[in-house]
Parts: structure tokens; sequence; C-alpha cells
């Protein structure tokens, strides 16, 4: 049996830790789709080019490789921001389709997260998860994260950094961030990781069951 299962939402809602997590239940690849945007951003910027420069981040999405995906510097929400302006471009989203797709199209599935995947890349997932947390919710998680690490960012900016994030990749006309008419919504904001994982298998196996 092929199993793809699609997670989309915004920053910070929890989509990634969920999509890892059912991976890993269902034994199951996962691709954080982000990073390929984060990517593109990066190696944009290393070549010295322009993050709106349609040619130079279109050649930059079609030399993507899974290598260079596991690389810390793409965490962080300076790469967030900047995979949101190239992901504005359709040239760039082309490019990735094709990744994307090959990956969702291995034997036995897969699990993909990101903005597009239960309206653009995989229209035909079995299951189809949009995840949402309120903006403040998602910024405490972030500040949380970063406090940790013991980076020097305030809560402020980063609830400014998602409410553009959002408005950008919302906003564009490429592949906008939407949920699919036939995905399931889980709102995170009063969940914890653990209750959050657990509301979305309850989702999931419903979704299988009922085929
Ligand atoms: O999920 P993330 O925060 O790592 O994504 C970074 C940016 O990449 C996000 O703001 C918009 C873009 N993106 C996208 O347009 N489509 C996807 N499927 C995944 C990410």
């Amino acid at each position: 049996m092929t199993l793809i299962i699609a997670i989309d939402g915004p920053a910070a809602s929890g989509k990634g830790t969920l999509a890892r997590r059912i991976a890993v239940h269902f034994g199951l690849p996962w691709l954080d789709t982000g990073l390929l945007y984060r990517a593109v951003a990066r190696d944009v910027m290393a070549n010295g080019g322009d993050l709106e420069d349609v040619a130079a981040a279109a050649a930059a999405a079609r030399l993507i490789v899974a290598e260079t995906l596991v690389d810390p510097a793409l965490r962080g929400p300076k790469a967030g921001d900047a995979a949101s302006i190239v992901a504005k471009i359709p040239e760039v989203r082309a490019a990735l389709l094709d990744y994307q797709r090959a990956f969702a199209a291995q034997g036995g599935g897969a699990v993909l997260d990101g903005r597009d995947i239960g309206t653009v890349v995989c229209p035909h997932a079995a299951v189809k998860i949009f995840v949402t947390a309120s903006d403040e919710a998602r910024a405490k998680r972030r500040f949380l994260e970063h406090q940790a690490r013991g980076e020097d960012v305030t809560y402020d900016d980063l609830l400014a950094d998602i409410r553009r994030r959002d408005e950008r990749d919302r906003g564009r006309s490429a592949a906008p961030m939407l949920a699919a008419a036939d995905a399931l919504h889980l709102d995170t904001t009063e969940l914890d990781a653990d209750q959050a994982y657990e509301a979305v298998m309850k989702l999931i196996k419903a979704r299988v069951a009922g085929g």
C-alpha cells in the first residue's frame, strides 16, 4: 500500500515535528519541503545574487540536491524569511516540483510538509492535514526554541517575522499557502507536542480507516 501524507501550515504551527513523528510511526520517509526553499535562498545569496532575481533563483532551484539540505544554517528565522521571498517565484516552484513529486513517489509512500503539499505537490495524497496555531502561540514557541539555544532574539521580532512570512506565503499568486478542500484541520494553539501528535494520529487513523 502506498500512503502519502501531506502536512501543510504556517511557520511554527508544529507541522514539522508532527510530520517527523508521523513518518516514524508509519516507517515512511519524510521531506521537510521548506528546506528546499531555504537552500535555494542560501545558494542565491552565496553566489552574491538577489533573492528577487528570477533567473538566479530558478538556476539555484534546478541545482538543489539532497546532500546540501543537511545544513544547520538553514534553520534560523533569517533563512526562513529569505526562503519565502524565493518561494514567490513560479520558476523556482516549478523547478522544485519534480524533486518533491519524485520523493512522494517512492514505494510505500512518504510524508511531506510545507505550504502547498495538499493543493499542488500531492493533490492525490490519501491524508491531508492543515495545521494552524495563533500567531502569539507560534511566536512564543520560536522564542523558547531560540532562547534554549542561547540565541539573541526577541519575542516581538519573531512575532513580526511570522506575520510577515504568513502574509507573503498566503498572498503570493503561485501556489499560495492554502488548506486543500479535503484537508483535515488541526489547531495546536492549546496543545503541547504530545497532545498535538495524539490528535493528528486520531485524524489520520480515522481518514485511513474511512478510505
Ligand atoms: O516551512 P518553512 O518555514 O521551513 O518554510 C520556509 C519558507 O519556504 C516559507 O515561508 C515559504 C516557503 N515554502 C513554500 O513556499 N512551499 C513549501 N511547500 C514549503 C515552504
